[in-house]
């Protein structure tokens, strides 16, 4: 499905899905005041804070902070995609799905890939049925040797292919697949114009995504022979970078807490035999952003568990720089030494022993191996380092358990460490002086503007929400900051403040954002004139404070004529001020 809806057809949707009606699919709601409450499905919770606006066509849970529109809650809760929430939505508001504009596949494309994805199926059927013939028994057995169950190797699909065996190829020409199609779909491969299978004596691991199509095979050699694991290369249907393995199962599963990331297709196994849910593999690669992206509409939280072995462990700071990058919670699952999930399950039949650690805590392990701390040299060389990963720690009591750690470690006092990390408003506050540039990054962005900005403007977008006000009162350039000028100008457009919220990729701004427009102004109809006047007084005046505050800088350059000029402009805007300042 490529291409974009068309922008009426998906205004029609979000008129016709109703957010009420979406939500309640879901959650039980309770209306009250204009709004309508229920429990959280985001977080755990006893009590409502999870709120619906229908007049706003937006959700807000007060203490998980999740927000946005019908189609945001349908991504989440059916970890969708954009374009997957909107069909669903569509079908259920019996709306046909409308042509796509801009680009896409076409047609002999789409079929072709069906055709392929149909091949892949079949074949996964045929390898998993040789599985149990007599003449396979030593691949049925090598996989129980490794400890599954027969249940565990339906519940994977997992096949078996005889030595020295064109079967696949055969069977699926039978079935009226081309051969063509079969080296397409990576099943077969052609040599000197014959076509042979591609997996010859291997234990077969079907791979199969989030929609229950097979896109591919791994197949695992019996003894010792190369290459250990034989993957379906890059196809029309599969590209290893952009999946997980095991995709399928994830999807099953809901309100997972967190992913168990592995390496292998026997570590996925393996734990998931054991009891353990949310488990799966990346195919061979190292972690991609698009896999990244994947995880998260299954979890809020990765825990990344890959082999403990030397490459493994460079494996886990690089997949940790990827999550935090993605804005993803990640911890690291740390087995012992030289063991990979799967011999760590088998010995100790679980992982509960196991605690993940923060993904800081792992970066302070790993960058001890790299600094010798008996010297004052690598004790200095050590803080530095891990000042740099301690100044992400926004938690105050957080940071101070990896302080102290870090104080035993090193011998630096508290002071000095915050100091390197950047946090010296944590310093007690008689000692503070010393340290003057603290600045710690506001949570909400102000971006550049005063307090009484923000209130101002912050109090106008929620009359703008409520309709309290319109362009008749206010325009968007009433605004100084640009989030905010934007937003309002948003909102004059007519978009709902649903629809805006699901306009946001980001999910620290969409929250912040959804906090800030889910607001209620308190007004009735006779004060609300009077609300939107004070603010944009307020707004006025800031505006020409601000001006002032420029000119005087400047004027602070100028001699002469021109310093007087200015200084006559800046008197006026004085003037200009106090008339402003003035209630009418
Ligand atoms: P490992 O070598 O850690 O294998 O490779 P494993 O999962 O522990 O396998 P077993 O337990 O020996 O059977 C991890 C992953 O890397 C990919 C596979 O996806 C494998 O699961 N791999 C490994 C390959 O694609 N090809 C190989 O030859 C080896
Ligand atoms: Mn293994």
């Amino acid at each position: 499905m490529a291409g974009r809806f068309p922008r009426e057809w998906l205004d029609e949707l979000r008129e016709r899905a109703d957010i009420v009606d979406v939500v309640s699919r879901y959650v039980h709601l309770t209306q009250k005041g204009g709004r309508y409450w229920g429990l959280c499905p985001f977080h755990g919770e006893k009590t409502a804070s999870f709120s619906v606006n229908p007049q706003r066509q937006m959700y807000y849970c007060f203490g998980c902070h999740a927000g946005g529109s019908a189609i945001n809650f349908v991504m989440e809760m059916e970890h969708l995609e954009f374009k997957e929430a909107v069909t669903l939505l569509a079908e259920q508001v019996h709306m046909d799905l409308p042509e796509m504009v801009g680009g896409g596949e076409d047609e002999a494309t789409r079929t072709q890939k069906e055709r392929l994805y149909e091949a892949n199926r079949q074949c996964a059927r045929f390898f998993h049925s040789q599985l149990w013939l007599k003449e396979n028994g030593h691949i049925l057995d090598y996989l129980h040797e490794r400890g599954l169950t027969d249940h565990t190797i339906r519940a994977f699909g997992l096949g078996a292919t005889p030595p020295q065996s064109d079967g696949a190829t055969h069977a699926l020409v039978e079935m009226g697949f081309t051969e063509e199609e079969l080296v397409k779909a990576g099943i077969s491969v052609k040599r000197e114009n014959r076509v042979y299978d591609m997996f010859r004596n291997r234990a077969i691991f079907p791979i199969i995504d989030a929609r229950d199509r097979v896109l591919g095979f791994g197949g695992r050699a019996l003894g010792d022979a190369k290459p250990k694991y034989l993957n379906t290369g890059d196809t029309p249907i599969f590209n290893k970078r952009l999946g997980v393995f095991a995709a399928n199962l994830l999807k099953k599963q809901h309100g997972l807490k967190r992913i168990v990331l592995t390496e292998g297709y026997m570590d996925v196994i393996a734990l998931t035999q054991a009891g353990v849910s949310g488990v799966c593999a990346t195919l061979g690669t190292a972690l991609t952003i698009e896999q990244a992206r994947l995880l998260k509409r299954f979890a809020p939280e990765i825990w990344v568990s890959y082999d403990g072995d030397s490459a493994g462990q460079h494996a886990i700071l690089r997949a940790l720089d990827i999550f935090e990058q993605e804005g993803i919670r990640a911890r690291v699952l740390d087995f012992p030494a030289g063991m990979d999930p799967d011999e760590y399950v088998r010995k100790y039949n679980g992982i509960e022993n196991l605690t993940p650690m923060d993904a800081t805590a792992y970066r302070m392990k790993q960058e001890m191996g790299s600094h010798d701390l008996s010297e004052q040299e690598g004790r200095t060389a050590y803080a530095i380092a891990c000042a740099k990963y301690l100044a992400k720690v926004r938690e105050p009591v957080e940071l101070e358990n990896y302080v102290k750690q870090l104080m035993l470690m090193t011998g630096f006092s508290r002071d000095v460490l915050l100091a390197q990390i950047g946090r010296t408003e944590l310093i007690q506050q008689d000692r503070r002086a010393t340290y003057r540039h603290a600045a710690r990054p506001l949570e909400e962005k102000n971006e550049g503007v005063d307090t009484e900005t923000s209130a101002a403007e912050k109090q106008l977008l929620v009359l703008l929400a409520e309709g309290r006000a319109n362009a008749e009162t206010v325009s968007a350039d009433d605004f100084i900051s640009p989030e905010r000028r934007s937003l309002a100008q948003k909102l004059l457009d007519g978009m709902t403040p649903g629809a805006i919220l699901e306009s946001i990729g980001d999910e620290d701004t969409r929250s912040r954002v959804a906090n800030m427009l889910q607001r209620e102004s308190g007004a009735d109809e006779e004060q609300e004139l009077r609300m939107v006047s004070d603010c944009l007084r307020v707004l006025n005046r800031k505006r020409i404070e601000r001006q002032i505050a420029t000119l005087t800088e400047q004027a602070a350059q100028l001699k002469g004529e021109d310093k007087r000029s200015m200084l006559l402009k800046i008197q006026e805007l004085t003037k200009e001020r106090q008339t402003a300042g003035r209630k009418e």
